[in-house]
């Protein structure tokens, strides 16, 4: 009998270990930010096709770490490298996501390797896996604050400040904790660690199922960075009065207001968002009047007590809990933004009524997509006046600024985790 010897696979044909699509489906995230410009969870859908939901969601902590890493990690690439790798080859990125995962998210060694090197098949193979030795061998270690991209350094720096530039990295090297907003007061019995810093909030720490908390199918309560839940506050209780919730979606904000008793008008021009509002008002089983519309051309029937206008902005002040927008936004996305804001905020000013409240805010650490906006609101309409928010009005620990603003810089509540970068002013309309 001939004895037949098992054949053998051309080299480089093997199949790929288990967790290598994951870690492609990464590779995509990643040029998706970075080539594209897209968002990061915009992006996730299409990249991370065909994964399990576990899968998907480690694909995106691998980007997002990465993310938040680059500059570090690159750093390290280079001090390894002869020659200076190009930003865009294939080896900068697989060992850019290698190195997120053994040094940032802390994944063992053998499995980092053995899913980085078939991503690079007909590359520079050796090159990837002595870079991933060497950071093993040498004890490789990310700094203890994540540098920010150059040019939002630069820009933030000018802005507020070295103080509040470190403060900025110091936020930005780790997820920051979990927020909920509830709609009465939470039971405190049943969330033994969290913190409530206001009423109706909770702050818990990060890594948790948010599905598996108490009451979650009961809706009562709804994530929400604190900063984000402050514009709504400062309207107080509604006591059935008429609001207008313009750029509602995902409605954050429609929901407290319907929880503190507004009459609410949600409004937003994306179909897609304001289902996920509609969604999340069922949760809760609060209510709303839901209108589809763009602000620029849509008119209310009659106009509001109030108007709360949400605007849609560069978002680089959620930059911690999403890093990809750090990468995306350049000056020209903020003055582009920054234009838009003038003219929805000169369309909501027209629907208040005789002495009501007009709240603007973006969650933006820009000047000019908040203080600046308002300077030119203010030039524009002279009969207007900012009406000052008190400190008896916001959570302990943040001040109303010398104008009567609320503006919550990295390093505000540093030492409980932090809070979202958000402008915020309440304008009061002359009285009739
Ligand atoms: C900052 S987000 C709103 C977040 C929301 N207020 C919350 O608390 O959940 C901005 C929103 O503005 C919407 N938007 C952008 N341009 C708009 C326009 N011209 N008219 C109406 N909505 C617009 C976007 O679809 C997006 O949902």
């Amino acid at each position: 009998m001939v004895e037949r010897r098992p054949r053998r696979r051309p080299a480089g044909s093997e199949p790929d270990p288990p967790g290598t699509p994951t870690r492609r489906a990464a590779l995509r995230l990643l040029d998706a930010v970075l080539r594209r410009g897209d968002p990061l969870d915009l992006a996730a859908h299409a990249a991370t096709q065909g994964l399990a939901p576990a899968d998907r969601a480690f694909a995106v902590a691998i980007a997002s770490e990465t993310l938040r890493w680059i500059t570090d990690i690159d750093a390290l690439i280079d001090s390894a490298t002869a020659q200076i790798l190009p930003d865009d080859v294939k080896s900068r990125a697989v060992l850019r996501i290698a190195l997120a995962q053994l040094l940032a998210l802390g994944s063992p060694a053998h499995a980092v390797v053995a899913t980085a090197l078939p991503l690079v098949a007909g590359g520079p193979r050796r090159l990837v896996h002595a870079i991933l030795s060497r950071a093993q061998q040498d004890e490789w270690k990310l700094p203890e604050r994540a540098t920010l991209p150059l040019a939002t350094a630069e820009r933030w720096a000018e802005q507020w400040g070295l103080a509040t530039l470190e403060a900025a990295e110091a936020g930005w090297s780790a997820p920051p904790p979990i927020d909920l907003s509830f709609a009465g007061d939470p039971v405190a019995a049943e969330w033994t660690d969290a913190v409530a810093l206001a009423p109706r909030h909770l702050r818990l720490p990060r890594g948790q199922a948010v599905e598996a908390m108490p009451g979650f199918r009961e809706g009562g309560w709804w994530v929400q960075d604190l900063a984000a839940s402050l514009p709504a506050r400062l309207l107080g209780d509604g006591g059935g009065r008429s609001v207008l919730d313009l750029c509602a979606a995902p409605g954050g904000k429609t929901m407290q207001l319907a929880a503190a008793g507004w009459a609410v008008v949600a409004v937003d021009s994306s179909a897609k968002r304001l289902d996920r509002l509609t969604d999340n008002m069922t949760r809760t089983g609060l209510a709303a009047d839901v209108v589809q519309a763009d602000i620029r051309s849509w008119e209310p029937a009659a106009p509001a007590d109030a108007v709360l206008l949400d605007a849609p902005c560069s978002a680089t002040g959620i930059f911690r809990r999403h890093p990809d927008v750090l990468h995306r936004i350049e000056a020209r996305e903020i003055a582009e933004l920054a234009a838009l804001q003038t003219e929805l905020l000169a369309r909501a000013a027209r629907w208040v009524k005789p002495g009501g409240a007009l709240i603007y805010a973006t969650c933006s650490l820009e000047r000019a997509e908040g203080e600046d906006q308002v300077a030119t609101f203010l030039t524009r309409n002279p009969a207007w006046r900012v009406d000052a928010v008190r400190a008896d009005e916001l959570p302990a620990a943040i001040a109303p600024d010398a104008s009567g603003f609320v503006r919550t810089l990295p390093g505000v509540l540093g030492d409980a985790g932090g809070l979202d970068g958000f402008f915020i002013a309440r304008l009061r309309a002359p009285a009739g």
